[in-house]
C-alpha cells in the first residue's frame, strides 16, 4: 500500500490536473491517477486543443484562398491534411507535454491505470499492463469528465460514423458530410471541414441552433453559417443509419411528424452532446449518489454524499467547459487545505471558436424574460466598428443587458471577430458587478474591437455615438 497521500485525483483532465496542482502549491502530498497514456484529459487530448488547431488552421487556409486576394495578396493555397493533422498533432504533445512537466514540477506523483475507490480513504490503480497497486489517501476528487452521447442504434466506428474524436482524425476530406446536433462541436468540426472543402448539412432536433446562447446571436450566427455554404435542417431526428460501401445513408424524420427523408453521406458527426463519465469507479459499491442525469451530485463544497469523496468538472452538474473544472479544481483545493474556495457560477463564459466566433457570458433575454427581471438592452454591430470595417470582418454585434433599476450588467452576449477575447472584459467587469456606465465610462484604445463593446454598453444608455 503506497501513500499515505492527503489528496488522490482520479483523471487528470483541466479540472483534475489543476487540482492537483493548486493542492500541491498549498502543501498537500498529492497522487494523480489517469487511464490514458497522457495527462490533458479530454480537453488536452480530443477536445479543446486538437479543435482549435484544426479550427486555426482551417480558418487560415480559408482565407488564403479567399480573403487575401482583396488584401492585393495573391496565393494559391493547396491543402496538404496530413501535415494539418500533424500541425495539430504536435499542439496536443507540446500542451500534454506541459502538464506532465508542471505535475513532476510540483512533485506529484502519477499512476498510470484505472483508478477505483475501495473505500473512503482507499484508491486502487489498474495498469493495462502489471500490477494492482492500492494507494491510501485522506481524500478523493473525482475528475474523471465526459463522454460521448450515442444516438440509440447508431454504432460510431470512428471512420464513417465519427463522434468528434474521430472528425479530428479522418485522414481525407469528405465530400458530404451529415452532422447530428447543431450544438457546439457540430458547428466548430462542421466549419473545420466545409473550410477544407466538404459539403455539411446539419440535422438538428430542436428549431434552433445553440440551444442555450441568446436566441438572437444564435440566429445571425445560423444566417452567417448558411452565407459560408452550411445547410441546415431544424425540428428534425435521425432515426436510422446504415452503411454501405458508397458510404452512409440517414433517415431523418421532422420531429413534428410528416414523411422522412433519405439522404446520403461520406461521413456522419454524431454530436448530440456528452455524458458525465462515471464508469469503472466503484460508486455504486460506494454509494456515491448520482442525478437522473447520471452526475455525481455534490454539496457548494464538491463534497460528495461520502466521507473524503468529492468531485468536479463535466461529472458533476453545470456546463461541461475546461474553465469551469479548472475553477472548481482551485476552489476544491483551496477548501482541502482549509482556505475558502469559490466558483462564480453567474460568470462563466462561454466561446464557440468558429468564424466568426460566438461568446456568451451571464443571463441571456430568454432567461431574464422567464425570471421576470426588468432590464435594458445595448446593441452595437460591428459593420460600426472602425477596425473590424477596415479589416473587412464586420459581421456580427454586441449586445449588453443590464439591470433595468441598478443598470448592474446581466449578461453579454457577442457575435463577431475575435469576440472569444472581448468577452473576458465582459466577465471580469460582471464579476466586480459592475454597470454598463461604469463599461461606457472605460477608455477603449482606439482602433480595437473593444471600442465594440464599449459601445454596446453606451448603447444601453441610448449615448452610442457610431450608431
Ligand atoms: P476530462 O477532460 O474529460 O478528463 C477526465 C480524465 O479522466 C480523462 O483523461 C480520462 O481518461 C480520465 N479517467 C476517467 N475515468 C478514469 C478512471 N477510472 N481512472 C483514471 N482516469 C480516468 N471546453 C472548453 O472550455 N473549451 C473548448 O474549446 C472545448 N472544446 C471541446 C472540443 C471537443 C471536441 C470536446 C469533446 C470537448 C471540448 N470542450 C471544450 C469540453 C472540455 O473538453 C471539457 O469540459 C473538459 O475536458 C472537462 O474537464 P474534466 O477535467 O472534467 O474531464
Ligand atoms: P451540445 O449539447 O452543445 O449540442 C448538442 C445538440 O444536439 C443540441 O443542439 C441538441 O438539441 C442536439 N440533439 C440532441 N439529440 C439530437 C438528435 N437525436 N438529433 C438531432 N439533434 C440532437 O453538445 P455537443 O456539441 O456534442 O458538445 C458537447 C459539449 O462539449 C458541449 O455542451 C460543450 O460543453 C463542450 N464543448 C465546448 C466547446 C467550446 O467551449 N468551444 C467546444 C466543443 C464542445
Amino acid at each position: 500500500m503506497a501513500g499515505p497521500y492527503d489528496l488522490i485525483v482520479i483523471g487528470t483532465g483541466p479540472g483534475g490536473y489543476v487540482c492537483a496542482i493548486r493542492a500541491a502549491q498549498l502543501g498537500l502530498k498529492v497522487a494523480v491517477v489517469e487511464k490514458r497514456a497522457t495527462h490533458g484529459g479530454t480537453c488536452l487530448n480530443v477536445g479543446c486543443i486538437p479543435s482549435k488547431a484544426l479550427l486555426h488552421a482551417s480558418e487560415l487556409y480559408e482565407e488564403a484562398g479567399h480573403g487575401f486576394a482583396g488584401m492585393g495578396i495573391e496565393v494559391s493555397p493547396k491543402l496538404d491534411l496530413a501535415k494539418m493533422l500533424a500541425f495539430k498533432a504536435d499542439g496536443i504533445k507540446g500542451n500534454v507535454d506541459g502538464v506532465a512537466f508542471l505535475l513532476k514540477k510540483n512533485k506529484i506523483d502519477s499512476y498510470t491505470g484505472t483508478g477505483r475507490i475501495l473505500a473512503p480513504g482507499k484508491v486502487s490503480v489498474t495498469p493495462e499492463k502489471g500490477e494492482v497497486v492500492e494507494l491510501e489517501t485522506k481524500a478523493i476528487v473525482i475528475a474523471t469528465g465526459s463522454d460521448v452521447a450515442k444516438l440509440p442504434g447508431v454504432e460510431i466506428d470512428e471512420k464513417r460514423v465519427v463522434s468528434s474524436t474521430g472528425a479530428l482524425e479522418l485522414s481525407k476530406v469528405p465530400s458530404t458530410m451529415i452532422i447530428v446536433g447543431a450544438g457546439v462541436i457540430g458547428l466548430e468540426l462542421g466549419s473545420v471541414w466545409r473550410r477544407l472543402g466538404a459539403k455539411v448539412h446539419v440535422v438538428e432536433f430542436l428549431d434552433r441552433i445553440l440551444p442555450g446562447m441568446d436566441n438572437e446571436v444564435a440566429k445571425q450566427f445560423q444566417r452567417i453559417l448558411s452565407k459560408q455554404g452550411i445547410t441546415f435542417q431544424l425540428g428534425a431526428k435521425v432515426t436510422s443509419l446504415k452503411k454501405d460501401k458508397s458510404g452512409c445513408k440517414v433517415r431523418v424524420e421532422p420531429v413534428a411528424g410528416g414523411d422522412a427523408t433519405e439522404l446520403a453521406a461520406d461521413v456522419v458527426l454524431v454530436a448530440i452532446g456528452r455524458v458525465p463519465y462515471t464508469e469503472g469507479l466503484g460508486l455504486e459499491e460506494l454509494g456515491v449518489a448520482l442525478d437522473n442525469r447520471r452526475r455525481i451530485i455534490v454539496d457548494d463544497h464538491f463534497a460528495t454524499n461520502v466521507d473524503g469523496v468529492y468531485a468536479i468538472g463535466d461529472v458533476i452538474a453545470g456546463p461541461m467547459l475546461a474553465h469551469k473544472a479548472e475553477d472548481e479544481g482551485v476552489a476544491l483545493a483551496e477548501l482541502l487545505a482549509g482556505q475558502a474556495g469559490h466558483v462564480n457560477y453567474d460568470v462563466i463564459p462561454n466561446v464557440i471558436y468558429t468564424y466568426p466566433e460566438v461568446a456568451s457570458v451571464g443571463k441571456t433575454e430568454e432567461e431574464l424574460k422567464e425570471a421576470g427581471i426588468s432590464y435594458n438592452v445595448g446593441k452595437f454591430p460591428f459593420m460600426a466598428n472602425g477596425r473590424a470595417k477596415v479589416n473587412r470582418t464586420t459581421d456580427g454585434f454586441i449586445k449588453v443587458l443590464a439591470d433595468a433599476h441598478t443598470d448592474r450588467i446581466l449578461g453579454v452576449h457577442m457575435v463577431g471577430p475575435h469576440v472569444g477575447e472581448l468577452i473576458a472584459e465582459a466577465a471580469v467587469i460582471m464579476e466586480f458587478g459592475g454597470s454598463s456606465e461604469d463599461l461606457a465610462r472605460t477608455c477603449h484604445a482606439h482602433p480595437t474591437l473593444t471600442e465594440a463593446v464599449k459601445e454596446a454598453a453606451m448603447a444601453v444608455q441610448k449615448r452610442a455615438i457610431h450608431m
